[in-house]
């Protein structure tokens, strides 16, 4: 638990039953070396008492916003901070966090933080299954938060079921390795590196009404960016979805929309960039000639012709430099593997993401991918379903090894 020794963890606790496990998730935070500092809402008050956060972590309970002898509790904790860790989180957390609302010392203190942040939700089976909350947890998670379970087991109250607090035992690991891939005292893995992405689908303009465009949510790209700056890379993120784009230190965000926008803000900040991760759906086609009114009906069927766009990618696999790490990604339905290696080869790339998007709960608008990596060295690594920051965080690892490759100068791993 070396990475959690030394570092300072707000750790938040809210209103729920399961509030009674973040005295052990304390104790074990404490117990790694960790400095924590606890917060607890009215809420968990109800089902813990706060002396035994008091006797238990490393400085005494913060309550409030207003009743503490600093007069900006939230900006001290949250500026302090490595991490904040929220456990249990409920429902009205994930809610007030995900809108930016500051309702108590705990909210002001996310808002007020760069650190990365850690939440464990709990609570009962039809909760956790509301679309209003699985809808707050996927933008959270999109914009960088690490979410913790919930698993399956004993609720409250007798019933069983999805929504148990993780184990303290997984939520301590999961700091760990937060804090692990952060840049710490020594900086993160990343530290040093700049990082460029793209995400999202690009819209072609038929007319001011309407658009060619393709189902990207911008959901992968928006996890690699918020990956790579946890570890500490500087990061440009162009994307044509800015507005669930992650937020935060070393993320900047560049808005398009066409793949022409889209190859200019690439084409120019590439020149920086150590690696370039092309996750965004790019359109093939646009049409020849946008019309300028809306395109009505009456006019009958509209003829649309097509034009090629600039290849992103081929175009900057044509001019690379020899240390600059390009990862493509293939969206297939057919022939997964020989389609990537395809690309692999037409593109000039170090690294192919593919994934299939006819299997179910893969790529596009869902939480959730499967790819497989394939290395221009011939490596292969296989990521089975999981939540998309999870494999974001497989896809980075394989870019850095890369780099490592690249920039030695034997052109080697060692
Ligand atoms: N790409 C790009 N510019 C384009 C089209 C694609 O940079 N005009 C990038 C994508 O961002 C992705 C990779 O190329 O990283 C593969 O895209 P994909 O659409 O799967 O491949 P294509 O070469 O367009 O082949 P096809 O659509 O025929 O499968």
């Amino acid at each position: 638990m070396g990475s959690l020794a030394g570092r300072r963890i707000v750790l938040g606790v809210t209103g729920g039953v399961a509030a009674y496990k973040a005295v052990d998730v304390c104790r074990r935070l404490v117990d790694a070396g960790a400095h924590v500092a606890p917060v607890m809402t009215k809420g968990a008050q109800r089902f813990v008492g706060r002396a035994t956060f008091d006797a238990l972590a490393s400085e005494s309970v913060r309550t409030s916003l207003f009743d503490e002898d600093h007069p900006s509790p939230h900006t001290l904790l949250g500026q302090a901070a490595d991490l904040v860790v929220v456990c249990p989180a409920t429902a009205r957390l994930l809610s007030d966090y995900r809108t930016g609302r500051s309702a108590d010392l705990l909210t002001a203190t996310l808002l007020a933080t760069r650190a990365p942040v850690l939440v464990a939700p709990a609570m009962h089976t039809e909760m956790w299954e509301q679309p209003s909350v699985a809808e707050n947890v996927a933008v959270l998670a999109d914009r960088g938060v690490t979410i913790v379970g919930p698993v399956d087991g004993r609720l409250a109250g007798g019933d069983s079921g999805m929504g148990r607090l993780a184990e303290p035992a997984d939520i301590v690991a999961a700091a760990h390795e937060v804090l692990a891939a952060t840049a710490g005292p020594d900086g993160g893995d990343l530290a040093g590196t700049r990082v460029l992405v793209t995400a999202g689908g690009t819209r072609e303009p038929i007319c001011p009404v309407r658009f060619l465009g393709n189902r990207s949510s911008g959901r992968q790209g928006h996890a690699l960016a918020a990956e790579a700056a946890s570890r500490g890379a500087v990061v440009d993120c162009v994307t044509t979805q800015p507005g669930t784009a992650p937020v935060g230190p070393g993320i900047r965000v560049t808005a398009v929309d066409t793949a022409a926008e889209m190859a200019e803000a690439v084409v120019g900040l590439s020149a920086e960039a150590d690696v370039v991760l092309m996750a965004a759906a790019v359109a093939d086609f646009r049409p020849v000639e946008v019309a300028d009114r809306k395109i009505k009906k009456e006019g009958g069927i509209p003829e649309i012709r097509l034009e090629p766009t600039v290849d992103i990618l081929a175009t900057l696999g044509r001019s690379r430099r020899p240390d600059q790490v390009l990862v493509g990604f293939a969206a297939e339905t057919d022939d997964l593997r020989q389609n990537a290696a395809a690309k692999l080869r037409a593109k000039g790339v170090d690294l192919i993401v593919a994934n299939d998007v006819s299997a179910p709960g893969v790529g596009f608008e869902h939480e959730t991918n499967a790819v497989v990596v394939l290395d221009a060295a011939g490596g292969t690594v296989e990521v089975p379903l999981a939540d998309k920051r999870e494999v974001a965080r497989a896809v980075v690892n394989a870019a850095l090894a890369r780099l490592r490759t690249n920039c030695s100068p034997n052109g080697d791993d060692t």
